[in-house]
């Protein structure tokens, strides 16, 4: 708890929870006041309040298994819902609006032994990876959607779930399952999201069984529109130099200050991003931005589906010491085309240092010819236009 203020014998201490944190990055001059920011900041205050030491038991109860296929991939299961669990919060805006920043004030402040904040994309990867398993072992016929809902409940009362979407029919398929049950269990979800949830996998093939998901959530967690003024990230990733030549001090230095800037914290930690039974080691993390050296991205054998994670995982990169690149390096060179041309796709943005500018870092050889798109895409990807363009998560780009 943090003290305040002394009077007297009276010691006062200031409201504790995300609204202390965010009103004293307010006073700091870290973030700027923001009245749609601050009522939403008020309605996570008093979730953080219900939420104080929600610690639900497991549920003993037997959920029931619907018959038929299609029973079970949509049908309703009859588990009893769990008295009054508090209601969570859709945070749902315009990209750069601080929603996850909001969001992240809320999950680092909540008295929860029990929580987890996850990309959604991730989880949904996860929960498919885990009935693919499940099936493996215990057959087709098999429900996994309960016992897949005991474990992630047993880990996580809350899921934070950052950047919410759904465009895939194979998630759209078990969703409104697997969060019913999650429900069940007193499972209490706060999300960010670019999509209200009434919108979520609009026109797509098979919305119509989509829609019990959508009430589901609707009436499972309060839905929340953050209507900020600003886009506070484009502000932010537009007063920032992308490229700096060269890969100098003065470059690395810059590098620091710019995910400074982006994450609101002077260094990240290392962290694991799983990947079909293996995982990706990514250095340097927070906030949805990484930071590699260029050895640690294209000197090391990651192929496509690692540059896909990452670019899905992560909505910047900061990449330190991009050298020149030519017949001599071909390999990272490969490896360096494919990771652009994903997060180009992906709409990451890139912060770099660099031995040259994008048009001289592949001059000489055979192959020059194949870097000229990459080169182009690098460029591009210093313009305003790239930079204010939202995350693509959990989509094919077209
Ligand atoms: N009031 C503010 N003053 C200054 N900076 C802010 C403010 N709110 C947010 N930011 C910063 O703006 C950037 C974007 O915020 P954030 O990532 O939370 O946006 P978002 O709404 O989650 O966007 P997206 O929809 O793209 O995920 C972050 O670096 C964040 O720290
Ligand atoms: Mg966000």
């Amino acid at each position: 708890m943090q003290l305040v203020e002394e009077s007297d014998s009276k010691t006062k201490v200031a409201a504790p929870g995300p609204i202390s944190a965010y009103q004293a990055k307010l006073g700091s001059g870290e973030l700027a006041p923001d009245p749609a920011q601050a009522a939403a900041m008020e309605r996570l205050q008093a979730l953080w309040q219900a939420l104080r030491g929600y610690d639900p038991p497991p549920l003993e109860a037997a959920v029931a298994k619907p018959s038929g296929l299609l029973g079970r991939l949509f049908g309703r299961s009859s588990a009893p819902p769990r008295s009054d669990p508090p209601r969570g919060l859709y945070l749902v805006g315009e990209v750069g609006r601080g929603k996850s920043m909001l969001m992240d004030l809320f999950f680092e402040t909540a008295e929860v032994p029990r929580k987890q904040r996850l990309h959604f994309h991730a989880f949904m990867q996860q929960a498919h990876r885990r009935i693919h398993c499940w099936k493996q072992v215990h057959g087709d016929s098999a429900d996994p959607i309960p016992p897949l809902a005991d474990s992630i409940a047993a880990d996580a009362a809350l899921l934070c779930f950052d950047e919410f979407q759904v465009h895939d029919i194979a998630d759209a398929m078990i969703l409104g399952r697997l969060f019913e049950a999650l429900f069940a269990r007193g499972t209490v979800i706060v999300a960010t999201s670019n999509t209200a949830p009434d919108d979520l996998f609009k026109g797509q093939p098979g919305r119509d069984a989509f829609l019990p998901f959508i009430a589901l959530i609707n009436r499972h967690v309060e839905v929340w529109p953050l209507v900020a003024v600003r886009d506070y990230r484009r502000e932010r990733i537009r007063s920032l130099p992308t490229w700096h030549v060269p890969a100098d001090g003065r470059a690395e230095a810059a590098l620091d200050a710019a995910f400074a800037e982006l994450t609101g914290q002077a260094r990240g930690a290392p962290m694991e991003l799983p990947l079909l039974g293996r995982v990706i080691e990514v250095p340097e993390a927070a906030r949805g931005v990484a930071r590699f050296d260029f050895n640690q991205l294209c000197g090391k054998p990651l192929g496509p589906a690692d540059y896909l994670a990452i670019a899905e995982a992560f909505h910047t990169l900061v990449l330190d010491n991009i050298p020149r690149l030519g017949p001599e390096n071909f390999d990272k060179a490969r490896r360096f085309i494919t990771c652009i041309d994903t997060l180009y796709e992906y709409r990451c943005k890139l912060v770099a240092s660099a031995a040259s500018p994008p048009d001289q870092l592949y001059e000489r050889g055979t192959n020059a010819a194949m870097f000229e798109r990459t080169a182009s895409r690098l460029a591009e990807m210093q313009s305003q236009e790239y930079r204010a363009l939202p995350h693509l998560v959990g989509q094919s780009p077209a």
